[in-house]
C-alpha cells in the first residue's frame, strides 16, 4: 500500500498512531486539495490500514473555503480532553488565489479518523499585538502597506516594512504550520508568518477552536518553514526549513525554556549524506515514539511538485548529543 499523507503529523490515542496528511494526486495540479486530508492508523509505525479521508474538500461551485482546488496544507490534529473532540487545523489558500491569502483553517471531529467537519478558516490573531511587539510595529509608518510579495526573498528586513502592523486588524498571515500540546493541556498554533520572515507561537483556546490573542513572534526575519516542535526533559525544541518552495533545503533548529522563548538557534541538525539539504526533505512532524526510552521519530517531505502524488517520506530517529537534537542518515534502521 502507497501511502497518501504528505507534510503529515501524527497522533497517538489509546495505543494507535494515527498519520494524517495532504491526499495529492498525479501531475503539478496534485498540489492543491483535489480530495482533502486522509487518515492511516498503525499500532506498531510498520503496518499501515487506510482509514480514507477525514476531512474531504467541499463541491466545485460551493464557494466554501475549502473548495476543491483550494490549497490545503500541512494538516494537524489533537486531541482536546475537555470537549472531547479531535480538532485539526491546516494551512489554507483560497482557490485561485496562489499563496496569497496565507489563512488557518480548523474542523472538528467526534471521531479520531472522522469525517471532520470544516468550522472556519481566518488569518490568525487580528487585533492583538504579539507579547514582544516592539514600538514601531505601532507606529504609522508601514512601507508594506497594499504590497504582497512573491517568492521567497524579500531586500528589506522585515521590521523596516512593518508587515505586522500592516496585517494588525485584518489579521496575521498563517502559511505553514504546526500544533503543539503541552503537559498542561494548553495548546499552541506555530506559524510561518509575516510573509513566511517570521514565525509565530499563538496559545489556542480552552477548546482548540480560537486563537486567544497571547502570541509570540520568533525567529525574526530568518524565513523559516515546516515547523516542528517537541519537548524533552522540559526543554522545547524546534526543527523546521528555511524557505525555498519545493525546492530542499538546510534544517534549522532551537531550543528554548519556555514555549513563548527567548528560542537560541543551534544550526542545523542532520548529519552525513546530503545533510545540507535535509536528505532531499522538509520536515512536518517529530513524533515522541510510546512505551520507548528517548525516541523521537523526524517526518520529512520528499516533494515531487511535477507529479504531486510521488513525494516520498523520509523517516530518521532524532537523537541528542549534550542535549542538542541531531539527525544522522541512515540508509536503513529500526525502532
Ligand atoms: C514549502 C512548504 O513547506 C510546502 O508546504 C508548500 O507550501 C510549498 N513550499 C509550496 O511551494
Amino acid at each position: 500500500m502507497h501511502i497518501n499523507a504528505h507534510g503529515g503529523g501524527m497522533l497517538y490515542d489509546k495505543g494507535t498512531y494515527y498519520w494524517f496528511g495532504e491526499h495529492k494526486i498525479a501531475g503539478s495540479e496534485g498540489n492543491k486539495a483535489q480530495v482533502g486530508v486522509r487518515c492511516y492508523s498503525s499500532k506498531d509505525l510498520y503496518n499501515w490500514t487506510d482509514e480514507g479521508v477525514a476531512l474531504a474538500v467541499d463541491s466545485v461551485g460551493s464557494g466554501s473555503d475549502i473548495e476543491k482546488g483550494c490549497i490545503l496544507e500541512r494538516p494537524k490534529v489533537i486531541y482536546n480532553a475537555q470537549t472531547k473532540k479531535y480538532v485539526m487545523w491546516f494551512h489554507l489558500e483560497l482557490k485561485s488565489e496562489g499563496y496569497k491569502a496565507a489563512r488557518s483553517g480548523v474542523a472538528v471531529s467526534n471521531n479520531i479518523t472522522g469525517p471532520y467537519k470544516f468550522v472556519k478558516s481566518m488569518r490568525p490573531n487580528a487585533g492583538h499585538w504579539p507579547m514582544n511587539v516592539l514600538p514601531l510595529h505601532k507606529s504609522s509608518n508601514i512601507p508594506s502597506q497594499g504590497k504582497s510579495y512573491t517568492g521567497s526573498g524579500m531586500p528589506t528586513h522585515t521590521d523596516s516594512l512593518n508587515i505586522l502592523g500592516r496585517d494588525f486588524q485584518g489579521g496575521q498571515m498563517a502559511r505553514d504550520m504546526t500544533l503543539f500540546v503541552d503537559d498542561d493541556d494548553k495548546a499552541y498554533h506555530i506559524y510561518s508568518s509575516e510573509e513566511n520572515s517570521t514565525m509565530h507561537i499563538a496559545e489556542l483556546s480552552e477548546d482548540y477552536l480560537s486563537h486567544t490573542g497571547r502570541y509570540v513572534r520568533i525567529f525574526v526575519n530568518r524565513y523559516m518553514e515546516a515547523p516542528t516542535i517537541f519537548k524533552r526533559n522540559g526543554k522545547y525544541y524546534f526543527i523546521g526549513s528555511g524557505c525555498t518552495g519545493w525546492k530542499p533545503n538546510a534544517a534549522r533548529s532551537a531550543v528554548a525554556e519556555s514555549i513563548w522563548g527567548p528560542w537560541k538557534e543551534l544550526g542545523n541538525p542532520c548529519r552525513g549524506t546530503n545533510s545540507e539539504l535535509t536528505f532531499g526533505g522538509q520536515s512536518t512532524y517529530i513524533l515522541k515514539v510510546q512505551g520507548m526510552q528517548d525516541s523521537y521519530l523526524f517526518m520529512a517531505d520528499e516533494w515531487r511538485p511535477d507529479n504531486a502524488i510521488d513525494g516520498r517520506y523520509i523517516w530518521l530517529p532524532v537523537t541528542f548529543e549534550n542535549d542538542n537534537p541531531l539527525i544522522y542518515w541512515k540508509d536503513d534502521w529500526k525502532f
